[in-house]
């Protein structure tokens, strides 16, 4: 089986995951939220020999390739398929607390170049982006269904589009003439609507519409809150939890969210004096987020907005 997708900032990962003395007691567990290709997971399996795995996915077809991959590791790599926001408020009873918890979110190299399911405006597919593609609406349905203004806001609130509003009003256009299930399609008609100067800026005109459609079908910015939250809950004291973000909306959350856990007083800011006798719930590990190196992002251009932040959990 050909791998895909190379993980981001794995020695990183790694390096600020890692207990201080470089080993792990026996029976140590963690969870991989992400598991992707399983490029993290191989990488902490192999370094740490006594270190459990449980990986998360919610795409069965990128699943199959991590178990093949992770085969070797045998009874140390177990898998669950579903969403990480669901596995971690339905914690199962007869798993141990992870001392590691990590979350590579967003979607794998494997979905654009190869699942066929209109990921990327390059390629002439389906325009469904479902990562359990037996639930919800897909792609289609929502830019052949919303009314313009709701997908004007879906636009502008998931990718921050400056263009939301023409790029809304050309979909309405086109889908008066035909529906738009193809991902090409999409793509053109964007690439179309866009005044020529943001035709040959950096990126491609529809690479944001594609990820806010991605983002809205997969409910990537409601699950990442409540995942955080739960997987916090279940974390062992002592244990880490580590988080590579891709773009500025989710990367915004876990900042928020981190800072949050780190303030030793929880009161509300009107209330002049301390009640809660509050102690911070976690360590901020990395104050400032980890990035890549400029040798990761050449040789490996999806880590180029990749954004590691890790807290270690007080209590
Ligand atoms: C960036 S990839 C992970 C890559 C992986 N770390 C590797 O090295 O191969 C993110 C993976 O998480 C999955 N995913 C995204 N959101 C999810 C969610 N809410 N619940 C479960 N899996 C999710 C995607 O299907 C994808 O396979």
């Amino acid at each position: 089986m050909e791998i895909v997708h190379t993980p981001v900032l794995l020695q990183e990962t790694l390096k600020w995951l890692s207990p201080e003395n470089e080993t792990f007691s026996d029976n140590a567990f963690m969870v991989d939220s992400t598991l992707g290709e399983g490029g993290h997971s191989y990488a902490f399996l192999n370094r740490f020999e006594n270190l459990q795995i449980i990986g998360l996915d919610a795409d069965q077809n990128i699943q199959a390739r991590a178990k093949e991959r992770l085969a070797c590791f045998g009874d140390r790599m177990k898998f669950h398929l579903g969403w990480f926001n669901d596995f971690y408020a339905n914690y199962p009873d007869n798993l141990p607390k992870p001392n590691l918890i990590l979350f590579d979110l967003g979607i794998s190299v494997f979905h654009y170049e190869k699942s066929g399911r209109g990921f990327s405006f390059r390629y002439d597919e389906a325009l469904d982006m479902r990562l359990n593609d037996s639930e919800g609406n897909s792609a289609s349905d929502l830019v052949n269904t919303m009314h313009e203004e709701e997908l004007a806001n879906l636009i502008f609130n998931y990718s921050e589009e400056r263009y939301s509003r023409r790029i809304a009003r050309a979909i309405i256009e086109n889908r008066k003439l035909a529906p738009i299930t193809n991902s090409k399609v999409l793509a053109q008609i964007i690439y179309d609507c866009v005044p020529s100067g943001y035709r040959h800026g950096g990126i491609h005109p529809a690479t944001k519409t594609f990820q806010a459609l991605r983002i809205a079908v997969n409910a990537e910015l409601n699950r990442l809150p409540e995942a955080l939250h739960s997987a916090f809950d279940v974390l062992q004291i002592g244990g880490k939890m580590g988080v590579i973000t891709f773009h500025s909306l989710e990367d915004r959350i876990v900042k928020n969210t981190f800072r949050n856990w780190s303030k030793v007083c929880s009161c509300p800011p009107e209330q002049p004096i301390c009640t809660c006798g509050g102690s911070a719930k976690v360590e901020l590990l990395t104050r400032k987020p980890i990035g890549p190196t400029e040798e990761e992002v050449k040789d490996n251009s999806p880590s180029r907005s990749a954004k590691l932040r890790v807290i270690r959990k007080l209590r």
